[in-house]
């Protein structure tokens, strides 16, 4: 059987898009095409809103995440990271739910001597960059969370770097999309590509075909198996493990107010009271166990920053899969089959890339137009010298 998109009236020279994967790339993609008049279909095997988007920190951490050789993703993010407070506030507006964007900034702290030159080799780097990220010395830092291990030695801190909560942001997005007018199908029974001469043409679930002008490919670490993808179309996405937990404080008297980084460890606390501790990176291809070197890793890594925690109630944990691309930069843009378009591979930068991914493939499927943010992020760059992609 195969379903025309809906009827769109006026609206009928705009594309048709299917998007396969609901997690915060798809729908806000969704979002933002549904909300241009576009008729909008996601699918996903499983809940919207799961998968990566679900297990993520939210952490818009574009500057003190920046290590050396990594300097090439720096205007894809920082461009992103400045869209954030229009883009929530524009969501909030859309959806009538909260994404609780915090903007109180990032430290990456220095319990010892030893993490102290390493943090301020970082500071020195991101500093000659030129992002905004200073240097605080441990009784600055101790005043701004004086709940940190007394002998803390300083603080990289970045103002501009925040955090929002990722599994709001995906409810409002959800929301969002469907006030806008997208039909977000979930768990569907291996959705297919369709292909017809050549192009992508639809995407397939059972024995239902809802055809589409463009399809765009937005499942995350699961992008490369998607059904129906010729070879050639198949991005170079792995699943990057991590690991994660959650402890309870009391909201009223939070242990932690800023994202701390401290070595091999990251701290959120949220404004519900939750505490997030992540993450592990592990290439386990898609085996979600907890280990009990993981946790223990992460909740050593937090009591030696923050020892209070050692009183708290561990609420949740989980593992999620990042989707890692062979040179762990996102995969943005048209393929090399007509009519698919690549939004993938965004790896430990999903939430933080997220407007700027929408804003770009919307862009693109509206107009044509590559964003020149976006544009060397295109698949083509892992395309064998010489050969077209
Ligand atoms: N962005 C943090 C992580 O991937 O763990």
């Amino acid at each position: 059987m195969v379903h025309a998109p809906h009827p769109r009236s006026s609206r009928s020279v705009l594309p048709s898009v299917a998007i396969l994967g609901a997690g915060c790339i798809g729908l806000s993609v969704a979002w933002r095409l549904a909300a241009a008049g576009c008729s909008v279909d996601v699918f996903d095997p499983g809940e919207a809103g799961r998968g990566a988007t679900h297990a993520a920190g939210g952490m818009l951490a574009a500057c003190v995440e920046t290590e050396p050789g990594e300097e090439s993703l720096l205007p894809l993010t920082r461009a992103s990271q400045a869209l954030w407070p229009g883009f929530a506030q524009e969501l909030e507006e859309a959806s009538g739910l909260s994404v609780d964007l915090r903007t109180e900034g990032t430290m990456v702290i220095a319990l010892t001597a030893d993490d102290a030159a390493k943090v301020r080799f970082l500071h020195g780097f991101q500093r000659d960059l030129g992002l905004p990220v200073e240097w605080l010395g441990g009784a600055e830092v101790r005043r701004r969370e004086p709940y940190l291990q007394p002998g803390v030695a300083g603080a990289l801190f970045c103002r501009e770097d925040h955090q929002v909560d990722n599994r709001k942001l995906a409810a409002a997005l959800i929301r969002a999309a469907r006030a806008a007018g997208a039909r977000i199908h979930e768990r569907c029974d291996r959705p297919t590509l369709v292909t017809a001469q050549g192009r992508a043409a639809g995407v397939r679930v059972g024995d239902v075909t809802v055809s589409a002008d463009r399809v765009v490919l937005a499942a995350g670490a699961w992008s490369g198996g998607v059904e129906g993808l010729p070879p050639v179309a198949k991005p170079p996405v792995r699943p990057v493990k991590g690991q994660m937990l959650c402890l309870r404080m009391d909201a009223r008297l939070p242990l932690l107010r800023h994202v701390v980084w401290t070595p091999g460890t990251y701290l959120i606390p949220r404004l519900d009271g939750r505490l997030l501790i992540g993450a592990t990176t592990e290439e386990r291809g898609f085996d979600d166990r907890l280990t009990a070197g993981g946790q223990f890793a992460l909740l050593e890594g937090a009591w030696r920053a923050l020892p209070g925690i050692a009183e708290l109630p561990i609420e949740e944990s989980w593992a999620g899969f990042r989707p890692g691309s062979r040179d762990d930069a996102p995969i943005l843009g048209e393929s090399a089959v007509e009519g698919l378009i690549h939004a993938t591979g965004h790896h430990r930068n999903g939430v933080l890339l997220t407007p700027v991914t929408a804003d770009g493939i919307a862009r693109l499927v509206l107009t044509g137009e590559t964003d020149p943010v976006m544009r060397p992020f295109a698949a083509d760059r892992f395309a064998p010298q010489g050969a077209a992609a």
